[in-house]
This record gives structure tokens, C-alpha cells and sequence, in this order.
């Protein structure tokens, strides 16, 4: 196992791949916010498959979290995650200070309306720029061959994917699928927030796709009864605040509210205690499940 290098400037990370990039290797990337779980181990080890280095930033980004969200309290646990990326196989790790990726001064940002308004978007004003802003970014001092995204936030790969086919970015979007704890529950770095008792509840997020999926299956093709299924498996957990559980074109996210087919998207969000909690999955498919 190849001993991981840590930069912490856009130079020394430049130099530090010259070598690779010169010879021809191919850099993978995978940019994470820290708080890393098996998930990143997964995108880690999926880009050592198709890239010859593997990359991953850490950085929690101001820039995409809200004036009332946790960027204060996210977490942070640096020695853990090192020890995560080395054994996953990432060679080289971006570590930034704020003031590295945002020097004084800055104010260029990415802005994608429409796709970006809609399910998080709607409830979260400015996180999705802030996301394509810094992922843009990163894009741009890392210079990957290929980058890899999780499914679980399916509407933040959807974005990236449409920014990099908008801007002509070279780099290749990977988006590899969720992992999950045996009960279901996506893995997500706020899962730390719940409590013992929430945890417990959580994967009630979901049985509400696959009570959906399940009902689709079975030849439901009407969008209000599938929500309503899925909203009622949701309020067996009174604790849930529920933000969204929409049906929505996977490729454009327009509503669905007639008839679905299959590869439809099912899509939900909701708070729980202190944890904002959210989960998909597209009907008829293997990814359902
Ligand atoms: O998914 C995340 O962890 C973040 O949104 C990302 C892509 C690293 C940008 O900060």
C-alpha cells in the first residue's frame, strides 16, 4: 500500500502530480467534504480501477451550506479519514485551508437554474452553487482525468454532470452506487447526529422507496397513490420532518405527477433530530433496491 502524500496548496499539488500527469497516468479524483464512511472508501476504490492515481480533496465548503445549516458543527475527523482514503488506495490528499480555495477577492460563482431549484434546491437556496462553485474549482486544480460521485446525492451528480457537459470540462463523470448499513439506511457523514433511538428509525426513509418501488412493481403507475404509499411509510416516524418525496424525470428532474414509467426517480429528504437525512431510487431498476 503506497503511503498517502497530504498537500495543502494548489501548487504543491500541482507539483506533486507532475510526474503521473507527464508519464501519461490517469488521475482519478474524488472530492469529499471529510467525516469519511465506507461510501468514500467505495469511490476511492472504484477510481483506483479506472485511474492509474488517485486524488481526493477534503474540504468543508462554506460556500454550500446555508446562514441556519451545520457548517460549524459539521464534523471533522482527519486522522480517521487518512487512514480511510490510504487503505482505499488514494495516493494524494488535498487538504485546503478556506482561504486556498477562497482567496480574498473572490466572487466568481456557478449558477444552474432550474435543475438546481427543484428537491434540495427548494429548500436549500444557494447550495447547489455553492457545490458547483467549489466543485468547478477543485475540478480545475486537480485536473482529473475522471471524477466520482455518489448516487445517493443523485441531484448534486446530476448538476456536476451537466456542468462539466455545459463548460466542456475534460474530465469524465463516474457516479458509483449508494452504500448502505445493513437496515438500509444510506451511508451519509450526518448520520453521526442521530441519536440511538432516531437511528432506529431511521431506514424508514428507505422503506418509503421501496414500499414505492414494490407497489410500482406490481403494476401501480399512477404518481399520487405511489406518494401517498411512500408518505404514509414515512409517518409511521413521527419524528420525521418531512421535506420532500417527489416521483421526477431522472434526466431533467420535471415532476411526474400523471403516470410514471420505469427508471423514474424517487426522491426524498427529510430532517430527523438534528440530522438532515436524504435517499432515491428509481423505479422498476436495479437501483431501486
Ligand atoms: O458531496 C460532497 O461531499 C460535497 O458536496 C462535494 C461534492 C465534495 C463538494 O463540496
Amino acid at each position: 500500500m503506497a503511503a498517502l502524500r497530504v498537500v495543502r496548496s494548489v501548487t504543491a499539488l500541482r507539483r506533486a502530480l507532475e510526474d503521473e500527469r507527464l508519464s501519461g497516468q490517469r488521475i482519478g479524483f474524488v472530492p469529499t467534504m471529510g467525516a469519511l464512511h465506507a461510501g468514500h472508501a467505495s469511490l476511492v476504490q472504484h477510481a483506483t480501477q479506472v485511474s492509474d492515481v488517485v486524488v481526493s480533496s477534503i474540504f468543508v465548503n462554506p460556500l454550500q451550506f446555508g446562514p441556519k445549516e451545520d457548517l460549524a458543527h459539521y464534523p471533522r475527523t482527519p486522522e480517521a479519514d487518512m487512514a480511510l482514503l490510504e487503505a482505499a488506495g488514494c495516493r494524494v490528499l488535498f487538504l485546503p485551508e478556506v482561504s486556498e480555495v477562497y482567496p480574498q477577492g473572490f466572487c466568481t460563482t456557478v449558477q444552474l437554474p432550474g435543475l438546481s431549484e427543484v428537491l434540495c434546491g427548494r429548500s436549500r437556496p444557494g447550495h447547489f452553487s455553492g457545490v458547483l462553485t467549489v466543485v468547478l474549482k477543485l475540478l480545475n486544480m486537480v485536473q482529473p482525468d475522471v471524477a466520482c460521485f455518489g448516487r445517493k446525492d443523485f441531484q448534486q451528480a446530476l448538476l456536476i454532470a451537466r456542468m462539466v457537459r455545459d463548460f466542456n470540462l475534460p474530465v469524465q463523470v463516474e457516479v458509483c452506487p449508494t452504500l448502505r448499513e445493513a437496515d438500509g439506511l444510506a451511508m451519509s457523514s450526518r448520520n453521526r447526529y442521530l441519536s440511538a433511538e432516531e437511528r432506529v428509525a431511521a431506514p424508514a426513509l428507505r422503506a418509503a422507496v421501496l414500499a414505492m418501488d414494490a407497489a410500482f412493481r406490481a403494476g401501480e403507475r399512477a404518481a399520487a397513490p405511489l406518494l401517498a404509499l411512500g408518505r404514509a411509510r414515512i409517518a409511521t416516524v413521527p419524528r420525521f420532518a418531512l421535506d420532500y418525496l417527489e416521483l421526477r424525470d431522472p434526466q431533467d428532474l420535471s415532476e411526474r405527477d400523471g403516470a410514471v414509467k420505469q427508471g423514474d426517480l424517487v426522491a426524498v429528504a427529510a430532517q430527523l433530530g438534528s440530522a438532515r437525512l436524504i435517499d432515491n431510487g428509481l423505479l422498476g431498476t436495479e437501483e431501486a433496491p
